[in-house]
């Protein structure tokens, strides 16, 4: 899986994505699928393109495999996120809502460092968990937990050899688009 992705991010560069407000966030990120979730000026959103112009490669056989042992859903991920953290990185707690159809999981894959996984409420505030994500732990959000908040508090360096230099990599596949079945009555 890991030479895989490194495949993908030959093909689509890591890039700091900034938030709608301009400030960089501390992760690299790219993507892999038919769109890719980008942050800029312009907002949070899914784009059939990488910044830099070029489509986004396909989503790695061994990633797909993952979905399809543990999602139970009925569609395959249109978009595989990929997250490069450095020692500092974190990310900040949100959910997971610039995709249309929430009856599909996200599942997320942990490689190399050991993160702290935060996990709070359907809103912003109240108790919160975390937890320590290790390298080749999968987590699927679905169901009640598709919109739960959650987060990565830190990275602890130093705690796996799969990166030669160290840091960690999550993957999040996700449904982006609306199901063709649509939720809507006919008419
Ligand atoms: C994310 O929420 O997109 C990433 C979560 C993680 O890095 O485990
Ligand atoms: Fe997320």
């Amino acid at each position: 899986m890991l030479a895989e992705i490194r495949e993908v991010v030959r093909a689509a560069p890591l890039f700091v994505p900034r938030t709608p407000r301009g400030k960089p966030m501390s992760v690299r990120m790219t993507s892999a699928g038919s769109l890719g979730w980008v942050s800029d000026r312009g907002g949070y959103r899914y784009a059939p393109r990488h910044p830099d112009g070029l489509p986004w490669p396909a989503i790695p056989n061994s990633v797909l495999d993952i979905w399809r042992q543990v999602s139970a859903a009925a569609r395959m991920p249109e978009c595989c996120l990929v997250n490069f953290y450095d020692q500092g990185a974190r990310m900040g707690l949100h959910q997971d809502r610039d995709e249309a159809d929430f009856t599909q999981p996200v599942v997320s894959i942990s490689l190399g460092d050991d993160a702290l996984f935060r996990v709070g409420n359907h809103s912003r505030g109240g108790k919160t968990r975390s937890f320590w994500l290790r390298s080749g732990d999968v987590v699927v959000m679905g169901g009640d937990a598709r919109l739960t908040y959650h987060g990565i508090d830190r990275i602890a360096p130093g705690t796996s050899t799969l990166l030669p230099r160290g840091g960690r990599i999550n993957l999040t596949m996700r449904v982006v688009s609306a199901s063709d079945l649509g939720d809507t009555p006919a008419g």
